[in-house]
């Protein structure tokens, strides 16, 4: 197969940190990489203003689910954020990976608000009831049939709305990450993350998901699916 025919499709490989196995040093070196590559590629804080934080109101108490929190850094970020503006929030981080859950309660478990839960994304109304659901680059690890019952689940059970953020599948982005990537050492960054841009997403990909969805790619490499109160106005 050509270099660019293998972005046709979305890949199947497994990462490296989801293997059950893997080296925790690297491991947890990965998730403390997370927090870089966030700030440089995700733009994640700026869309979390001009969603949730745009959305929420002064006296009022919210409820927000995060998928694949990771090291929870976002939700961190994001209940800081909400303080300043006086907003009641508080964020479930779920994470189905119990080494994960536990470096993330070392490093954030004393946060007012946050409450970090180890759980599988599927089953979405564990978590119920939520105002929003917010995902970072955590679409990816799954398959499409499951996709498409995350997004029917978000739609039924979010009160407010939901927003995913994840990668666009270029061999631009792939090109692009495989040269900036080579400064991750003895992690898993890189590897994952090229594996990460082949399992991620063109529009197309959601053309026969009946859920309401807005779809957006603002900036290269990123793609962002807004659904709730989020579509179509974002
Ligand atoms: C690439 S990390 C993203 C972490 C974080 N959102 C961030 O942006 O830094 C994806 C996370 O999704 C978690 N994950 C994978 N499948 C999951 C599932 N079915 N339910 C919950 N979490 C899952 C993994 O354990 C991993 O921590």
């Amino acid at each position: 197969m050509s270099f660019f025919a293998q972005f046709q499709d979305r890949a199947r490989d497994e990462e490296q940190m989801d293997h059950p196995d893997c080296d925790p040093t690297q491991l947890f070196r990965t998730l403390d990489q997370f927090h870089g590559i966030n700030r440089c590629f995700s733009r994640a804080r700026g869309l979390l203003r001009r969603t949730f934080l745009a959305d929420m109101q002064p006296g009022r108490r919210y409820h927000l689910v995060d998928l694949g929190a990771g090291a929870c850094d976002l939700p961190v970020w994001l209940l800081a954020a909400a303080r300043k503006r006086k907003l009641d929030l508080r964020i479930t981080a779920v994470d189905a990976d119990p080494r994960i859950i536990d470096y993330a309660r070392k490093r954030y478990g004393h946060i007012g608000g946050l409450h970090i839960r180890e759980g599988n994304a599927l089953e979405l109304e564990t978590f119920a009831p939520f105002d929003y659901l917010f995902a970072n680059h955590f679409l990816h690890h799954l398959p499409d049939e499951e996709i498409s019952i995350l997004l029917a689940e978000a739609h039924r059970l979010c009160q407010r709305g939901f927003v995913i953020s994840d990668l666009r599948r270029s061999p631009w982005s792939y090109l692009g990450f495989s040269l900036f990537a080579r400064v991750y050492r003895r992690s898993f960054s890189r590897a994952d993350g090229l594996i990460s841009i082949r399992k991620g997403f063109q529009p197309r990909d959601f053309h026969d998901i009946p859920t309401p969805l807005t779809l957006r790619t603002p900036l290269p490499g990123r793609i962002q699916i807004l659904g709730g109160c989020f579509h179509p106005k974002c």
